[in-house]
């Protein structure tokens, strides 16, 4: 058993955000964390592998929807906080197979509210007071922005376009009906695009730069100009902290890095980092692998956020600028190849088979 007042349990705590989220709150806060996790396809332990020996991480394989591991973990550790990232992510994948993201992100959420209400609901008055469920969601449950448009605030209307955002945005609805209707002490983050180290390399950013690597084409959808308000993974953990910390009950807050950059620019970016860090005389310029291919259906045009609220009130801003993150970044995929060869496995190889055989370059 962990120190009572002090543990946090955390959903998700071995995909991309869940496992930078982890390592740094060990690292800033010392206080013991639950890692659940049922290692999906995206769920990867080698992100913790730094943890091996630290008894203030305890994994647990297990199911967001599985009421009695969680309630069980939930009494026998009795954290001050359930801090929520487990859910299906990648907005292709939930165009090819929604099932298993109505599955986790609507159901598993709804399954994870119930055990928390029941375990609140046996609470002291006192532990009641400190108690914190913290939802992490995406700014892609406000839908599309044209080129003009105010940026995403929090009181921008959902509008979710894709199967990923629809089971977003429901999940969001259902952690705020829990708050007004049995008093859950909820907080909501919509984030935009993190990018960073351990990300699984199905996303723009990671997947470009191992394509880049290897010589291999650049497959940019539709006309490249989509833009996405990209933020430095270790700001949206430090974001996610203060929100915990001092967020309001029943708020939701929008953290952003106002870093819009159109695709082809983040795709041009990486090539030019690549050309420089590990220039290929066989390969050439990499901006020569760039491929136009078949865009994505429904396909957002442009976000970007409106983070005054959570710089405001929280006094939260981003550390990291675009430049310096995207550098880090690439020096890190160079720098673990081995994390990288662990990951793409036979259901990797035949994801990228599944989505790209029919983009064909444009
Ligand atoms: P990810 O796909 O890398 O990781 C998801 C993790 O959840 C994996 O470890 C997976 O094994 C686990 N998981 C999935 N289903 C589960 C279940 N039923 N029970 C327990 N664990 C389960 O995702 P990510 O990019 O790290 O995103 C984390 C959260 O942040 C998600 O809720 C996502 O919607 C949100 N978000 C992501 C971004 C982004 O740019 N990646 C931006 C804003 C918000
Ligand atoms: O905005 C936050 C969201 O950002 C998160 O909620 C999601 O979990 C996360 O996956 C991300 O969604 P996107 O769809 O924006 O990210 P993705 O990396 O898949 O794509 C970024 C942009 O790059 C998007 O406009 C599509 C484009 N793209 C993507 C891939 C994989 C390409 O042009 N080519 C590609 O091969």
């Amino acid at each position: 058993m962990t120190n009572k007042k002090d543990s946090i349990l955390v959903t998700g705590g071995a995909g991309f955000i869940g496992s930078n989220f982890v390592l740094t709150w060990l690292k800033e806060s010392g206080s013991p964390v639950i890692n659940l996790d049922s290692l999906t396809y995206a769920g990867n332990r080698n992100n913790l592998k730094s943890l091996d020996r630290d008894p203030r991480h305890i994994f647990v394989h297990g199911d967001i929807a599985d009421n009695a591991l969680v309630g069980g973990l939930l009494r026998e550790h009795r954290p001050k906080a359930i801090v929520h990232f487990a859910a299906e992510s990648h907005v292709d994948r939930s165009i090819v197979g929604p099932d298993a993201f109505i599955q986790t992100n609507v159901f598993g959420t709804f399954s994870l509210l119930q055990t928390a209400r029941a375990f609140y609901a046996e609470l002291s008055e006192e532990e009641q007071e400190t108690f914190r469920f913290l939802h992490v969601s995406t700014d892609e449950v406000y839908g599309s922005l044209g080129p003009d448009d105010p940026a995403f605030s929090e009181a921008t209307a959902y509008a979710p376009n894709s199967p990923y955002a629809a089971s977003k945005a429901a999940s969001d609805h259902l952690v705020r009906a829990y708050f007004h209707t049995y008093g859950l002490p909820v907080l909501t983050t919509n984030c935009s695009n993190n990018y960073g180290p351990y990300q699984f390399p199905e996303k723009l950013i990671p997947l470009m730069i191992l394509n880049s690597f290897e010589g291999k084409p650049l497959p940019v959808y539709g006309d490249g100009k989509n833009v996405r308000d990209w933020l430095f993974v270790e700001d949206h953990c430090s974001a996610i902290r203060a929100v915990l910390d001092r967020g309001r009950l029943g708020e939701t807050y929008n953290i952003g890095g106002s870093s819009e950059r159109t695709n082809i620019d983040v795709v041009t970016t990486i090539c030019d980092l690549l050309d420089e860090l590990a220039p290929s005389k066989t390969i050439g310029s990499r901006r020569n692998l760039i491929s136009y291919v078949k865009d994505r259906p429904g396909h957002d045009r442009r976000y970007a956020i409106d983070a005054r609220k959570i710089k405001q009130e929280l006094g939260w801003e981003p550390a990291e600028r675009f430049e310096s993150g995207i550098r880090k970044t690439v020096e890190w995929y160079l720098a673990h190849q081995e994390w990288v060869e662990n990951v793409r496995s036979g259901a990797y190889h035949r994801w990228i088979e599944t989505n790209y055989a029919e983009r064909v370059a444009q």
